[in-house]
């Protein structure tokens, strides 16, 4: 049987079914035409658009190729044969596409579309500490640039954070540039957690922790997300006692106060599966607005309960206006200077041999 070509009204029609109740139909009519014109250069370029989890519903369901969280989306980095990749996400994301995929077109929707995280630690900074913890392995979260990763030892994501820690086999581990994950996996480990402003510590402190009854130390660094940092218990507090049964899910990037108050923290695909594996009727998102509606979007029996007065402003600046102005006008293209490029390679590499 042929297959019809899609159509201003059939990408309509998909949209609806996914989304009616939860985006506005005159929205959803005027993004279906944008959604139909990027799908259609998309296949005449050969293009392929990755979508991190955090992408407003209507694109999430309209143009993206493959959604997931950050290591997800690194992995089907590492393996797609597209070319261009437009990365739906943040500049560090498309970074990391690019650092994968040095010969491919990789394309960022949005000019500025940072990370307060990434934004936090210089790549100098890491040559300090270097300079500070001789021989202590460095860690770093995704959300950092690539002089950042060129500097470092291994990578990490929200979803692979513990596991990449354990890999490393030491007694002291630095960990960048996120306090409040650091911090979270420092806990989950029964790690003592310092910070370089504390006082110094050095890589034969292991002796020391161990007579603590702790194996050994995190060396963090005092980056924040900007928007994860804004959760407080209060509101959970507050949502607890208008919704009793209301289950509360935390992304790692809060608060470890907010951690503990909350039923589940995991990674932003990890909360998207908990939510749809789970028997209960109400959920508090405690991480980016638009997540809630892509899960209510798959999960129609419940109810995503969410503080949409905390957005990601970086995350917010990729719209099907802009996807569209990407492909049509090639922009904006990233670049990695290749001694760069070859020495971040490495710590992603080595992050994506782990299982
Ligand atoms: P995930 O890796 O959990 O998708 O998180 C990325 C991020 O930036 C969360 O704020
Ligand atoms: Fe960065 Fe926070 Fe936005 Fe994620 S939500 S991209 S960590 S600022």
């Amino acid at each position: 049987m042929a297959v019809t070509a899609p159509t201003i009204e059939s990408t309509y029609r998909v949209l609806k079914e996914k989304l009616e109740g939860i985006v506005p139909d005159f929205e959803l009519a005027y993004k279906a035409e944008l959604a139909f014109h990027i799908n259609q250069l998309k296949s005449e370029r050969g293009a392929v658009i990755l979508g991190h989890n955090y992408m407003e519903p209507a694109l999430y369901h309209s143009v993206c190729d493959y959604t997931g969280d950050s290591l997800e989306l690194s992995r089907i980095a590492a393996t797609t044969e597209a070319d261009p990749i437009v990365f739906c996400g943040v500049r560090f994301m498309a970074e990391t596409a690019k650092i994968l995929n040095p010969d491919r077109t990789v394309l960022l929707p949005a000019e500025r579309a940072g990370c307060s995280l990434a934004a936090s630690i210089t790549a100098a900074d890491v040559r300090e500490l270097r300079r500070r913890y001789p021989g202590v392995p460095i860690v770093a979260y995704i959300n950092t640039y690539a002089d950042v990763k060129a500097e470092i030892d291994v990578c990490c994501t929200s979803s692979n954070a513990r596991q990449v820690v354990e890999s490393l086999d030491s007694d002291v581990v630095i960990f960048l540039p996120d306090e409040y994950l650091a911090r979270n996996v420092a806990r989950e480990t029964g790690k003592r957690i310092v910070f370089p402003s504390d006082k110094p510590v050095s890589a034969n402190r292991a002796s020391e922790s161990a007579s603590d009854g702790l194996e050994f130390e995190i060396v963090g660094w005092e980056g924040r997300c900007e928007v994860h940092e804004k959760f407080t218990v209060e509101d959970i507090r507050a949502v607890r006692e208008q919704f009793p049964d209301v289950v509360v899910l935390a992304h790692p990037e809060c608060s470890p106060e907010v951690v503990d108050a909350s039923d589940f923290s995991g990674s932003t695909s990890a909360m998207t599966r908990y939510v749809t594996e789970v028997e209960a009727e109400r959920y508090l998102l405690l991480t980016e607005c638009s997540m809630g509606d892509n899960i209510a979007a798959e999960a129609r029996d419940k109810e995503m309960l969410r503080l949409c007065s905390v957005r990601c402003p970086h995350m917010n600046e990729i719209t099907l206006e802009q996807v569209l102005a990407s492909l049509r006008e090639n922009r904006y293209q990233i670049e990695v200077p290749e001694d760069v490029r070859l020495r971040a390679r490495r710590s992603i590499d080595r992050m994506l041999e782990i299982r």
